[in-house]
Order: C-alpha cells, then structure tokens, then sequence
C-alpha cells in the first residue's frame, strides 16, 4: 500500500513510500510480497557474509572492503553493491557461486531463514544518524522517482518520526542490539563507520579476524587505500553510470556523495543539534549504543561508541 507522509506544522516536505507488513519499501519496487517470499527461499551457504545496515550507514563502502577481503585480493570489483541487497531480489545472487557478500536493510527477524540457522557471519555497519539523515535528505533530493523537494527540516522531522525508507533509526538500532545481546554467541560484529573512516586498516584487520581469513597486512593496507571515498568514487563511476543511468537527476551518483564523517555539522543548526540529543537521550536511554557527542559532552567527536561492547565472537 502506498503511503505519503507529509512533514509536521509548516516544515515543507511529503515521502510517499510503499508499506509492507509494516515495513517501509520504495514507492517503485513493484511486488514486495512475492519479492520477500521469493527470499526466503535464499539457501545461504555457512560461508556467505551479510552486511546489515540502517539505509545510509556505509554499506556500499563495506561491502567492497568485505568483498577484496574475501576474494583475498586488492583490486576493487566492477560489481554493483545494491544488486546483493536481499530484499532487492535474490535471483541473480542464489545462482552466484558461495561465499557471496549480501545486505540487507531489515531486522535480523526478517532475513531469510537458511541465514540464521546456519548462523552466516553478519557485520552491523553503525553511523552516526545525524550523518545518515543528511546523507538521506540528499540521497531523496536527487532520486528522480519519489523526488524530494521540501527543505531539511522537513526532511529531519519525518527522519525523527520514522516515516523514511526502512523505518525509524531508533528502532532498526535497537532490534539489533536486542539480537547482539540476546545471542552473544552469534557471530555478529560491529563496525563504526566513522572508526573506519578514522583508522581504515585497524578497523578492515578486525574485520579480517572476525571473517576468520587469512589476509596479510599489506593487502589489507592496499584495501583501505583503493577503497578511500575519492578512489572508490572514481572507480565504480563507471558501473553505477550502466546501472543507474536514469534514477537520478543532474547525472548526479548519490551513493558516493561526499563520505565523510562531520558534514552533518553543515547541516543540523544548534536547535536541531540539542533537540537531536535529547530526542536520542530518552529513545535509547536503555541502549549500550551511544552518540559520542552524549557520552563525551563539548567535544568534537561525531559517531557512535556501545559503552559495553558485546564482543564478536572471533
Ligand atoms: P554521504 O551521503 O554522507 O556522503 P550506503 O552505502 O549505506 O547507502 O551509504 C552511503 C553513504 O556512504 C554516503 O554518505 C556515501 O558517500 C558514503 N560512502 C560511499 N563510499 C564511501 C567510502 N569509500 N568511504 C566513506 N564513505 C563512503
């Protein structure tokens, strides 16, 4: 069922969305039911991998990291990272050879069940939600089907409230924590986007350790460099060209869009800061994931920090 929610009091702005199982799809994905039912069919294999992010979190990033670290190689795929997001449709992923790298944007719940009951390893990408609702705001002003045109605040208000592709941050964040905490000993592993952005071959060596594969140091370095924003931007030029030719407006690719960690700052007037935060403070009151800017008042850090890490199991 189509829905539009249109942004409270006078801020300018509507999102049309298609609802499924309550659920929030794009408005263009045309046979959501048959299209789910079809993934559970999905019969992963115990090697493949899952990335599972919030819509703006860095999946297109980690996903080329995971796949060089898996292929054990240092040169960045001519694939499309959005044809591996499962909900988006497993048939041209279910004929590929294991182990495959997926994504999704749902809840653990949701994945197909072949996933959980061969307990694949999944990566939680997290990024602060300040940048993702930013990142988002420009992704919707430049999508030429459900193109956005009211102003930011709108667009941060129906972020605030839930009413966006995939649902409430808030809530998508804390399902997960609930599954990470509920089932320690699933392999589940937590990757800050902005400690990748921060410290790349720390974080792509974890992440090595955690797939459990045997990379050395040097490819892993090589990773971390090819697959900088700039570097990674002008490599999949090309096959985001082929693949999304017409989606967007200007000829504009926001998938690769600026990639850094502090330009929601440009964004978020001192108001919306402060009221962000105290919305984040009573919605994950009872969360391990925090704002860096709550857990360390005054200063500069952007990104999210869990006070208590549950540690992947390596
Ligand atoms: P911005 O819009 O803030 O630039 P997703 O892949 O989950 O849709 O996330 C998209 C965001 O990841 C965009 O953020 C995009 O620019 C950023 N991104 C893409 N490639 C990146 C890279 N190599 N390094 C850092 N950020 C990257």
């Amino acid at each position: 069922m189509l829905k539009t929610f249109v942004a409270d009091g006078d801020l300018a702005g509507s999102i049309t969305v298609k609802e499924y199982e309550g659920r929030y799809f794009p408005a263009s994905v045309s046979d959501i039911p048959s299209q789910l039912k079809h993934m559970q069919s999905f019969d992963a294999d115990d090697n493949d991998v899952i990335i599972c992010s919030y819509p703006k979190s860095g999946f297109h990033w980690i996903w080329e990291v995971v796949t060089m670290l898996v292929n054990n190689t240092s040169n960045i795929s001519k694939d499309f990272p959005a044809k591996y997001i499962l909900e988006a449709g497993v048939r041209k992923v279910e004929q590929l050879p294991p182990p495959r790298v997926l994504g999704s944007h749902l809840y653990y719940e949701q994945l197909p069940v072949s996933i959980r009951l061969k307990n694949c390893k999944i990566i939680n990408v997290i990024r602060d939600p300040r940048a993702i609702a930013v990142s988002g705001f420009h992704f919707f002003t430049k999508i030429k089907e459900s193109k956005w045109t009211g102003s930011w605040a709108g667009y941060l208000n129906l972020f605030l409230n839930g009413k966006v592709l995939f649902n409430d941050w808030f809530q998508h964040t804390q399902f997960w924590e609930r599954v990470r905490q509920n089932n320690p000993d699933n392999p589940i592993h937590v990757l800050f986007y902005e400690d990748a952005k921060k410290d790349p071959f720390y974080e792509f060596k974890r992440l090595a350790r955690f797939l459990q594969l045997d990379v050395q140091d040097s490819t892993i370095r090589t990773i971390a460099e090819k697959t900088k924003f700039l570097n990674m931007k002008t490599s999949k030029d090309a096959a985001i060209r082929q693949r999304m030719g017409n989606v967007f407006t200007d000829n504009e690719y926001p998938l690769y869009r600026k990639g850094i960690e502090d330009d929601w700052k440009t964004y978020f007037t001192l108001q919306q800061n402060a009221e962000f935060e105290q919305i984040y403070k009573e919605r994950m009151q009872y969360n391990k994931l925090q704002l860096k800017s709550i857990v360390n008042p005054g200063s500069l850090d952007t990104g999210c920090v869990e006070t208590t890490k549950y540690e992947s199991k390596l």
